[in-house]
């Protein structure tokens, strides 16, 4: 069967039939959605469940939406509802603690009982139900599943004329010509593929964003865009121009002083239009004073001045704004020995803890620079007790070969969900802090950039969407296990022979670390082309006003950081950390270059040189590369044959592109240096 990908991993794969028989055989012959309306999640529960049973097990259910169809409690059924329509049933009183979107799922035998503390919780505990028996478990079952946090959202940075900046699968599924686009279609389709993973919220557009999102005519396009998601349980907001109302934006009103009155009153009323015309709309993402982006700053307002005038004007719909930290100065002069750019986000914000309104949530970029390869946590985590904070990721892989390599990145989200700060010498990992937990606060989570397009398998690699997938997933549980969740995708999309397994296990569970060996080492950052496009080798393209250093010369590499004689920027973590960042000898081999300045011939703890750590690991890498090729090649007949050229496509790609920057990156160290690898590779072609 030709597979284009446009299921992803909602593909329900009939099962061989001597698996399915028995157990379909044992299923009952309704579904009941209880009380549901058609545009409510629970009704796409029911449907979902209709359909996906059909395809997997090969046998149709009916729907009964009410409840009426329920005679008496004991007759079995595959129910779904919210936790207040079950409980008016009257038969059984749910004692477990649930929280909004957690659900309730208890498998006997054929009879499944689904129950969300609301509609989306519902939902998602039929999309669980249904990934169990399109793995082929029919295990009986009674778990309770709640969120670790309540911000779920992917970001999209489409921009209205239908590109997408960092976007690599074509063109925007939500806009086109100027407007939101006129068939959504595919925009239905994705929020079915984020409810079955929990995400619950989605901003559509560029962070870079144009003020014509807020024209009486996108407001129109929005609600079909939010008509379109709803019935998935995902609410929709919007990226802002924070001139949006002035003389460079719309052009109604003299100013954008966000303590200007008239600027005040702006703001609330299109707020109140859009609830009006939007009832469930989720907020607002805002970027200011970053990279050109206008914001408080330039009347001299604080940044939590900009945020909390959207913050009051969201606050009577129980709207969110999520106020990104990522505030830099993209004019700096590598000349300056101390100026950093990773140190920004805590400049800025530090200060501002407990300035923030409660509907504010301080969106943060995992590392402190721009979603490299190796980035310690951003640590401005650890400043925030009295403010909301979210963390932000990229499946769109913007320094990661852009979906032209493999790279399986929740390995790298990993080192950051689990890092701990030590806030006053206590446990604080990253992922308790942004779910709220170590500093008591009710609102807090994930953003993750996706930048999906028209292509029909969504991200342009079907691989990569394992990136998406297990987003989701570490978004409502980050203590998941990451090659679990990697071999659940798998299961899903390519069904569930051992080989294909075991082959793209792994070749994935190898691909953080190859792409890391071939390009930036040592936390060096990825060392890309960062002027333009961000792809490719580009070591010499460092030193420039981006502020994404190496400080490379003939004989040194790496920032200095330290407190001691660098930037201080190792001093802006909590002290534990602190120290061990700032001395040269408990620094770990991975971020030794981001911490400090060294000699090529530096003995790292492996007991290698930095610049022949550089050599092998480029050969290692890129000699990892080439076996992600017969790997796959192992497969053939074992996927379908569409899928399996456009895999194969890829990582033959990869595998050259790989050779490519081996060559670039090590002979450029070579050159600069002038030290002879051991090994004899390098300067000898
Ligand atoms: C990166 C990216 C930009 C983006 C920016 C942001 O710098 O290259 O395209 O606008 O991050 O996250 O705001």
């Amino acid at each position: 069967v030709a597979e284009n990908g446009l299921s992803g991993w909602l593909r329900y794969a009939p099962l061989p039939d001597g698996q399915r028989q028995q157990y379909a055989s044992s299923l009952p012959s309704h579904i009941v959605a209880l009380n549901s309306t058609s545009t409510s999640p629970v009704y796409t529960a029911g449907q979902e469940l209709q359909d996906g049973i059909q395809r997997i097990l090969g046998r149709k259910l009916k729907i009964s939406q009410e409840h009426s169809a329920w005679t008496s409690f004991n007759s079995s059924f595959v129910l779904v509802g919210t936790l207040s329509a079950y409980d008016k049933l009257g038969s059984q009183n749910l004692s477990t603690d649930l929280v909004p979107d957690g659900f309730w799922l208890n498998i006997k035998g054929g009879a499944v009982t689904i129950v969300g503390q609301n509609g989306r919780g519902a939902l998602y505990g039929a999309f669980e139900y249904l990934s169990r028996i399109a793995q082929g478990n029919f295990a009986d079952a009674d778990i309770v599943s709640n969120p670790d946090a309540p911000i779920r959202w992917v970001n999209e940075w489409d921009n209205m004329d239908g590109t997408i900046e960092r976007g690599y699968a074509g063109r925007s599924i939500f806009f086109a010509n100027g407007s939101v686009a006129t068939d959504l279609t595919r925009v239905s389709q994705y929020a079915r593929l984020l409810a079955s993973v929990r995400i619950n919220g989605i901003v559509v557009n560029n962070v870079n964003a144009n003020p014509r999102m807020l024209t009486n005519e996108t407001i129109a396009g929005l609600k079909r865009i939010a008509d379109s998601m709803r019935p998935y349980g995902v609410r929709v907001g919007i990226s802002l121009n924070f001139a949006s109302p002035g003389p460079d934006g719309l052009k109604e009103t003299a100013t954008f002083d966000p303590l200007d009155p008239t600027v005040i009153a702006w703001w609330e009323a299109k707020t109140n239009q859009i609830y009006q015309q939007i009832p469930d709309w989720a907020g607002y993402l805002v970027k200011a004073n970053s990279e050109g982006q206008p914001g408080p700053l330039t009347y001299n307002r604080t940044l939590a001045d900009g945020a909390n005038l959207f913050a009051r004007a969201l606050r009577p719909h129980g709207g969110i704004i999520m106020f990104r930290a990522f505030v830099y100065n993209s004019n700096m002069n590598p000349a300056v020995w101390k100026d950093d750019r990773a140190n920004a986000a805590y400049d800025f914000f530090k200060e501002l803890d407990g300035e923030f309104l409660d509907n504010v949530i301080v969106q943060i970029k995992y590392g402190p620079i721009d979603f490299q390869v190796r980035e310690p946590a951003s640590p401005l985590f650890a400043h925030l007790p009295n403010t909301n904070a979210a963390i932000e990721l990229q499946i769109t892989q913007e320094y990661l070969g852009q979906q032209d390599h493999l790279v399986y990145t929740p390995p790298l989200w990993k080192t950051i969900l689990d890092f701990d700060m030590r806030v006053g010498g206590k446990p604080s990992l990253v992922r308790d802090i942004v779910s709220g937990q170590r500093f008591n606060r009710t609102l807090g989570g994930y953003a993750g950039v996706v930048n999906v397009g028209t292509n029909p398998n969504w991200l342009g690699s079907h691989l990569a969407m394992s990136n998406l997938y297990a987003y989701g997933r570490l978004a409502w549980d980050p203590t998941g296990d990451v090659q679990s969740l990697l071999q659940d995708w798998i299961r899903l999309t390519f069904g569930s022979e051992p080989s294909v397994v075991k082959v793209i296990t792994d070749i994935s569970m190898a691909s953080w670390p190859a792409y890391e060996n071939y390009t930036g080492n040592l936390g060096i950052q990825t060392l890309t082309d960062i002027l333009y496009t961000h792809f490719g080798p580009c070591p010499q393209c460092q030193e420039n006003r981006w502020g994404q250093w190496t400080r490379a010369d003939k004989s040194t590499i790496g920032m200095d950081r330290t407190v001691s004689n660098g930037t201080g920027n190792s001093g802006q973590y909590p002290p534990e950390v602190a120290a061990v960042f700032e001395n040269l000898e408990t620094t770990p081999d991975n971020l030794l270059l981001w911490f400090h300045h060294v000699n090529y011939t530096h003995r790292l703890h492996s007991g290698k040189t930095v610049i022949q750590h550089f050599y092998d690991a480029h050969y290692d890498g890129a000699a990892a590369a080439q076996t992600f090729v017969p790997a796959w090649q192992s497969l053939q007949g074992k996927v379908d044959g569409a899928r399996f050229d456009d895999v194969l496509f890829k990582l033959r790609f990869q595998a050259g592109h790989a050779l490519v920057w081996r060559d670039a990156v090590a002979g450029y160290y070579y050159n600069l240096s002038g030290i002879a690898d051991e090994a004899s590779r390098v300067g000898h072609h």
